[in-house]
C-alpha cells in the first residue's frame, strides 16, 4: 500500500510532478481541486465567484477527509491552501501516508504564476509587483502548515524529472 500526498503553493508543480510520480510508481494520480470540480460540477474559479471561498473550503475539507479514508494506493496533489484550513494538515499526518512539501521561492513562484494567474481566483487581476507581495505574505501565513510534512523538497532550478527522481528516492 502506497499513499503519497503532495502539498505546496500555487505554481509549485504539484499536479505535474504528481502525475509523473504516479506513472513512475504505477499508482493512480488524483488532484483535490479536480475532485472538488467534479463534485460541485463547476470549475474552481466559478465556485469561488458564485458560491464563495467558505463554500470551497468546506468542500475541500469534506472531500479530503473522504478521499483519505477511502483510497489505498495513490498520489494526491492538494490545492495550495488545503493544508491551512480546518484540521486538514492533520488528516494526512498518518504513519501510512508520506507527505511532501514542494517548496518554491517567492521569485520562482511569482514568475511561474505570472503566466497562469487568470484561472486562479486568488491571483486574478494582480500586477507583477502585487503578485510578489501577495505570495510573500501568503507564504509567511502558511509556512507553519506547509512544513507539517515528512519531506521538504526545494523546486527552484530543478526539472520535473529531477524532482520526480528526488521524491522517488525518498520513498525507496
Ligand atoms: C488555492 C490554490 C488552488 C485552488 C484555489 C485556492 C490557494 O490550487 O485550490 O484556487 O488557496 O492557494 P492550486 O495550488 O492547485 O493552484
Amino acid at each position: 500500500m502506497r499513499k503519497i500526498v503532495l502539498i505546496g503553493y500555487m505554481g509549485s508543480g504539484k499536479s505535474t510532478i504528481g502525475l509523473e510520480l504516479a506513472n513512475k510508481m504505477n499508482l493512480s494520480f488524483y488532484d483535490l481541486d479536480q475532485l472538488i470540480e467534479e463534485n460541485v460540477g463547476l470549475p474552481i474559479k466559478s465556485i469561488f465567484d458564485t458560491k464563495g471561498e467558505l463554500f470551497f473550503r468546506k468542500k475541500e475539507n469534506e472531500l479530503l477527509r473522504e478521499f483519505i479514508s477511502n483510497q489505498n494506493d495513490f498520489v494526491l496533489a492538494l490545492g495550495g491552501g488545503t493544508p491551512c484550513y480546518y484540521d486538514n494538515y492533520k488528516i494526512y499526518q498518518k504513519e501510512t501516508i508520506t507527505s511532501f512539501y514542494l517548496k518554491g521561492s517567492i521569485k520562482e513562484l511569482a514568475s511561474r504564476l505570472n503566466l497562469e494567474k487568470e484561472n486562479r481566483p486568488l491571483l486574478a487581476n494582480k500586477t507583477n509587483e502585487e503578485l510578489e507581495e501577495f505570495i510573500a505574505k501568503h507564504l509567511f501565513d502558511r509556512s507553519f502548515y506547509y512544513h507539517q510534512v515528512n519531506h521538504v523538497v526545494i523546486v527552484d532550478n530543478k526539472t520535473i524529472d529531477d524532482l520526480v527522481d528526488e521524491i522517488a528516492a525518498k520513498l525507496a
